[in-house]
């Protein structure tokens, strides 16, 4: 009897093997992943900004070296995940074009804005913390070169969610302008920072195609209570109040108890009306436009040497 090709695909997923980019797989799952994994890229990529913003500004040196770091680790995400997704025969122009026309989403987290010091703090321990609940679950995601991108890109998270900790803990520990601060940036950013594991799961249509195909592994509610319950002891130790008055562990229903998510104002950032969205947009497009020198040198030096190669290789042959 013969196996078809979606069966052979369906044996793999089965057994937890991995999909690589020659194999055959069915268009919605092509489909899918270049939209998640392009988008993951948008955002890695997009998410340089709010915190780029304060390298100028960071308050030593020392700070300022762990935030150069931190903004260049965000970079390599972006070029890892742009090659993840050019293995799904989308190329990386099209990719950048979907981007700098308003085409193409990334996470909405970065269209808010980062007026204090406090923010790099805030981002690093809520931002970075949710994206690693988000991601160490993708270093186990069905399509190869996504999943092995995630493993390292997870290593680099670890290390962000700690300088962002270690910034806040610092402030805490500081003056009572410095307290508040603190505190003000963790109030702006812990309610979209739950937002980042998007909608609940009972309004989340492309979910249970995903968990399917192996590509996520647990649902956006389940996500968004292990991030809570990895928070609630940290901000103890910080001593910053998250913003719930509602919240605390349901023993019942063996579940962290919060207050509802206001999804109007999620809505509205993802359809482009953030309080940041166009500013990020031209940001990104004015950066493209710019390196257009650096990319057309690139290519006519890559062509100048292929030219000697050729030269060369012709010069041996008559010799
Ligand atoms: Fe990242
Ligand atoms: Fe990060």
């Amino acid at each position: 009897m013969m196996t078809t090709e979606q069966e052979t695909f369906d044996a793999l997923i089965a057994a937890e093997q991995r999909i690589e980019p020659r194999d055959w797989m069915p268009d919605a799952y092509r489909r899918t992943l270049i939209r998640q994994i392009s988008q993951h890229a948008h955002s890695e990529i997009i998410g340089m900004q709010p915190e780029g913003n304060w390298i100028t500004r960071a308050p030593s040196l020392k700070r300022k070296a762990i935030l150069m770091a931190k903004v260049q680790d965000e970079a390599g995400h972006g070029l890892y995940l742009y090659s993840a997704a050019q293995t799904l025969g989308i190329t990386r122009d099209e990719m950048t074009a979907q981007l700098i026309e308003g085409r193409a989403k990334y996470s909405s987290i970065f269209n808010y804005p980062t007026p204090t010091w406090a923010d790099m703090g805030a981002i690093g321990w809520l931002v970075d913390g949710a994206a690693i609940c988000n991601q160490v679950p993708l270093c186990r995601a069905s399509y190869g070169p996504y999943g092995r991108a995630m493993v390292r890109i997870c290593k680099e998270e670890s290390f962000h969610q700690r300088q962002g900790f270690e910034i806040l803990l610092a402030l805490m520990q500081g003056t009572d302008a410095q307290r508040q601060m603190a505190q003000d940036a963790v109030d702006r950013w812990y309610w979209p920072s739950l937002m980042m594991f998007g909608p609940p799961d009972d309004q989340s249509p492309n979910s249970a195609q995903s968990m399917a195909w192996k590509i996520k592994r647990f649902s956006n509610d389940e996500l968004r209570q292990r991030f809570i319950g990895m928070l609630v002891p940290q901000a103890e130790v910080l001593g910053v109040t998250l913003p719930d008055p509602e919240l605390r562990w349901d023993e019942e229903a063996g579940r962290w108890h919060t207050s509802e998510i206001d999804w109007t104002e999620f809505h509205e950032v993802l359809a482009g009306r953030g309080p940041m969205n166009a500013e990020r947009i031209r940001a990104r497009r004015d950066a493209h436009e710019d390196g257009a020198w650096v990319r057309e040198a690139a290519a006519a030096y890559a062509a100048r040497t292929a030219s000697h190669a050729a030269a060369a290789a012709g010069a041996a042959e008559v010799a």
